[in-house]
């Protein structure tokens, strides 16, 4: 059986359904499972769970443990995105963005890991290619999804001889329902970093719509839960992004950096 964290939507919808269509009994989660315009919960049953709200994962996670008795697969994909400028965005939303993706996480693997080690279970955790390379703009969704990194890097040491394992899948840009719910602040006319700003955000909310197929993830996540032996991560998403990543490894600091300028097309602003 699975637990598959942001089932309503994108990669993780995407997931919870391939697996149910494999034979897994799966439980997605959503914060409004019962909203009128969604089909989710056709092929696997949606239940309710907040990712910042302490008691609504142990809820959440304690009912399927209750009816399972163990925890096969949990593929953490709730998570959401936070834009503008680091000087520009409200330190609470900053705090929002920390507490969706990053304790979100840490709160259903604390409550499922008890589950996880009785059955020597599977979890995967959605990272991002914005964890590991810079992404202007996206400062605090990029934190988020570096300190997943390391969460994720810390259990697994953690888990060894315990029979559950853990892996990060780290996926580039995917066409989701990301792309429209994400929230950007700041960015006014007269901000120092509107120009910037705004020509980055279109940079990527433009390469999320014409992004990979939330099925691939998928395909991923379902040969993840039959390997044998997981690695520390994995990565996918267009191959510019794959073959960015590459590069980042090789090339200099400095001209990568020059290099994410150019593409995110960042320039000098005068006076400010
Ligand atoms: N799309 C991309 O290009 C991309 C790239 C790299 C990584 N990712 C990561 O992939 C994961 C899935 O995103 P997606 O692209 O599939 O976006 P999506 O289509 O917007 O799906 C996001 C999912 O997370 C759930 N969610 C959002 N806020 C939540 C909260 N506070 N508590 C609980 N659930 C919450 C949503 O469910 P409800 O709204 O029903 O609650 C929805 O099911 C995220 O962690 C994202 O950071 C996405």
């Amino acid at each position: 059986m699975a637990l598959v964290t942001g089932a309503s939507s994108g990669l993780g919808n995407a997931c919870a359904t391939l697996l149910a269509k494999r034979g897994y009994a799966v439980y997605g989660t959503s914060r409004d499972p019962g909203a009128r315009d969604r089909k989710a919960d056709e092929f696997f049953e949606l239940i309710r769970l907040e990712s910042s709200d302490d008691d609504s994962v142990s809820t959440a996670v304690g009912y399927v443990l209750a009816k399972e008795g163990r925890i096969d697969a949990l593929v953490c994909c709730a998570g959401m995105g936070v834009a503008g400028p680091v000087e520009e965005t409200p330190v609470v939303e900053a705090a929002a963005q920390m507490d969706v993706n990053f304790m979100g996480v840490v709160r259903v693997v604390r409550a499922a890991l008890p589950g996880l080690r009785a059955s020597g279970g599977r979890l995967v955790v959605v990272g991002s290619l914005a964890g590991s390379i810079a992404v202007p703009y996206q400062a605090y969704y990029a934190a988020s999804k570096a300190a997943l990194a390391a969460f994720v890097d810390a259990l697994r040491l953690e888990l060894v001889g315990m029979g559950a394992q853990a892996t990060l899948v780290e996926p580039g840009d995917f066409r989701t329902g990301f792309t429209a719910s994400r929230r950007t602040f700041g960015l006014a006319d007269d901000s120092p970093y509107a120009d910037n700003g705004r020509r980055a955000i279109a940079v990527m909310a433009d390469s999320e719509r014409h992004g990979a197929d939330p099925i691939l993830f998928a395909r991923l996540v379902t040969a993840l839960l039959e390997k044998r032996r997981l690695a520390p991560r994995y990565r996918l998403g267009p191959w510019p992004q794959r073959a960015a990543m590459r590069l980042k490894d090789l090339l200099p600091r400095r001209l990568g950096e020059a290099l994410l300028k150019a593409y995110f097309r960042i320039y000098s602003v005068k006076g400010a």
